[in-house]
C-alpha cells in the first residue's frame, strides 16, 4: 500500500468522488450547488459515458429528487410515462395498470446515457471539476478522521499521482477502487446469486407493446421494455455460462417471439441488436456503507438484480442522502448525517431488495432463491416470499402492493 501513497499530489478537494455514473454525478451536482469543493475522477473517456446504454426506468421518487435539485429538465422534456405491465403466461395475458393503483405513481422512461449527459452538462456548466480517463487505483488513509484520505490515480497521461480530500465518495460501481480499498473485515458483504442469467439486448426497433412486457414460459423468461420510440430493451433468460454472441439474431428473435407468444398476441418489431450482454442475476450489498472517511453509494454500495429496475433509482436516492450528510459535516461540522448514512440507505436497500427478489422468483417460477444451493443467510432469509402470478392477476390487494413496491423507492 506504501506505493499507492506515492506519486505527486495532483490536487485536493473536500470531497473526491470516484465514478461519473448516476450516483457520482447526482452527488457532484448537489455538492456543487451547495458550494462544496469536489472533484469527480472517472475512468472512462468522455465519449464512452455518452454512448453507454444502461438503465432508464426512473421511479417517481427519483424524478422528485432530480427535480428538487434542478436536474430533471431533460427527462421532463423527453421522458415517457409508463404505468402498465403486461404479463404473458400459458393461461393468457393480463395487463396491470399499476399507474392507477397504490400511490398512483408511474415510471419515467428516459435512457440513462441521456440522463448522464444532462447531469454532466449541468455539473460542468456550474464549474464542477471532472477528470476523464483517470482511473482510481486505491483509497488510502481513510481509516480515521485524523488523516486526510488519498486516492491514488492513473491519470490520462499514464502518470501516477494522487488526490487528497476530506472525504472520498466511492461511486465507482461494484468492481471499482472504493470497494477494493476496504480493509478486510471493515464491512460485511451480503452476496446472493439468484441462479438466473439473462441475455440483455438493445434492439434498433420500435417497441412492440404499449406496456412493460413480462413473459413467463416453460423455456424461460422474456422481457420487453421500451427505451425510446426507435430503441427497445429485451431480456431473454439463458443458461448460466451463455456467451452474448452464442446465438444468431434470427434465433434470438424467434425465441423472443416464442416466449412472448407472438402467435397469439402479435409479432415483435425486429431490428438489429445494438448491444448484447449477459447478466447473472445476483445481489451484492455491503454493510455498513461507510469506512471512516470513505463512503459508498450506488452499485459500489448496493448492487441489486435488475428484475425490478431498482439500481439507478437506489443510486440517485443514496447520492442525495450522502450529499446531505456531507454538506452538514463540511458546512456545519455536524457529522450525525454521516453516522446515520449507512442505516438510512440500507433500510431502502432492503425494501428494494425484498421486491426485486420477489420479482425474480415471480418471473422465473422460482419458489425460492436457488443461489448455488448455499443456505440462505439470516440477511436474506426474511426476503423470501413465494410469489404467484394468479394471485397478482386476481387480487386487488396484491395488485396495490405490487404497484407500490414496483414504482416505490
Ligand atoms: N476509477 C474511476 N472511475 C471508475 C472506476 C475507477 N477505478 N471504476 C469504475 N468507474 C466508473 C465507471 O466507468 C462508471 O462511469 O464509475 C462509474 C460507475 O457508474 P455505474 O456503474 O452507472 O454505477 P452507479 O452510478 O452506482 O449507478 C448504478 O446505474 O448503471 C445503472 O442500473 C445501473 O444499477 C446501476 C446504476
Amino acid at each position: 500500500m506504501e506505493s499507492q501513497r506515492a506519486g505527486a499530489v495532483l490536487g485536493t478537494a473536500d470531497v473526491v468522488i470516484l465514478g461519473a455514473g448516476p450516483a457520482g454525478l447526482v452527488l457532484g451536482n448537489i455538492l456543487r450547488t451547495a458550494g462544496i469543493d469536489c472533484v469527480i475522477l472517472e475512468r472512462a473517456a468522455r465519449a464512452e459515458l455518452h454512448t453507454r446504454a444502461r438503465a432508464g426506468f426512473l421511479a417517481a421518487n427519483t424524478v422528485r429528487i432530480l427535480d428538487r435539485h434542478g436536474l430533471a429538465d431533460g427527462l421532463r422534456r423527453h421522458g415517457q410515462q409508463h404505468g402498465t405491465c403486461e404479463f404473458r403466461t400459458d393461461s393468457g395475458r393480463f395487463r396491470l395498470d399499476y399507474g392507477s393503483l397504490g400511490r398512483r405513481e408511474r415510471h419515467t422512461v428516459y435512457p440513462q446515457q441521456d440522463l448522464v449527459a444532462d447531469l454532466l452538462a449541468r455539473y460542468e456548466g456550474a464549474g464542477g471539476r471532472i477528470l476523464f480517463a483517470s482511473e482510481a487505483l486505491a483509497v488510502t488513509d481513510a481509516d480515521t478522521d485524523r488523516t486526510r484520505p488519498s486516492v491514488s490515480v492513473r491519470a490520462e497521461d499514464g502518470r501516477p499521482g494522487r488526490w487528497q480530500g476530506r472525504y472520498v465518495a466511492g461511486c465507482d460501481g461494484r468492481h471499482g477502487a472504493a470497494r477494493r480499498s476496504l480493509p478486510p473485515g471493515a464491512v460485511r458483504r451480503h452476496h446472493l446469486d439468484l441462479g438466473v442469467s439473462w441475455l440483455g439486448l438493445l434492439a434498433e426497433a420500435p417497441p412492440s407493446l404499449d406496456a412493460i412486457g413480462y413473459a413467463v414460459h416453460a423455456r424461460g423468461f422474456a422481457g420487453h421494455m421500451a427505451r425510446t420510440a426507435e430503441v427497445t430493451r429485451y431480456y431473454l433468460q439463458c443458461a448460466r455460462g451463455t456467451a452474448a454472441g452464442d446465438r444468431s439474431d434470427e434465433w434470438i428473435w424467434d425465441e423472443l417471439e416464442l416466449r412472448m407468444r407472438a402467435a397469439e398476441h402479435g409479432p415483435l418489431h425486429r431490428g438489429r441488436f445494438l448491444q448484447r450482454m449477459v447478466i447473472d442475476l445476483e445481489s451484492d450489498v455491503l454493510e455498513p456503507l461507510r469506512h471512516g472517511s470513505l463512503l459508498l453509494a450506488g452499485d459500489a454500495a448496493s448492487l441489486l438484480s435488475p428484475s425490478a429496475a431498482k439500481g439507478a433509482n437506489l443510486a440517485v436516492l443514496e447520492a442525495e442522502l450522502l450529499a446531505d450528510a456531507l454538506i452538514a459535516a463540511l458546512r456545519h461540522g455536524s457529522t450525525g448525517g454521516l453516522d446515520g448514512y449507512s442505516a438510512r440507505c440500507l433500510a431502502h436497500v432492503r425494501q428494494a431488495q425484498r421486491f426485486s427478489q420477489w420479482m425474480t422468483r415471480l418471473l422465473h417460477g422460482l419458489p425460492h432463491a436457488p443461489g448455488r444451493g448455499e443456505p440462505l443467510s439470516p440477511y436474506h432469509e426474511p426476503l423470501q416470499k413465494r410469489p404467484c402470478l394468479d394471485t397478482l392477476r386476481t387480487s386487488p390487494a396484491e395488485q396495490d402492493w405490487f404497484a407500490e413496491q414496483y414504482v416505490g423507492i
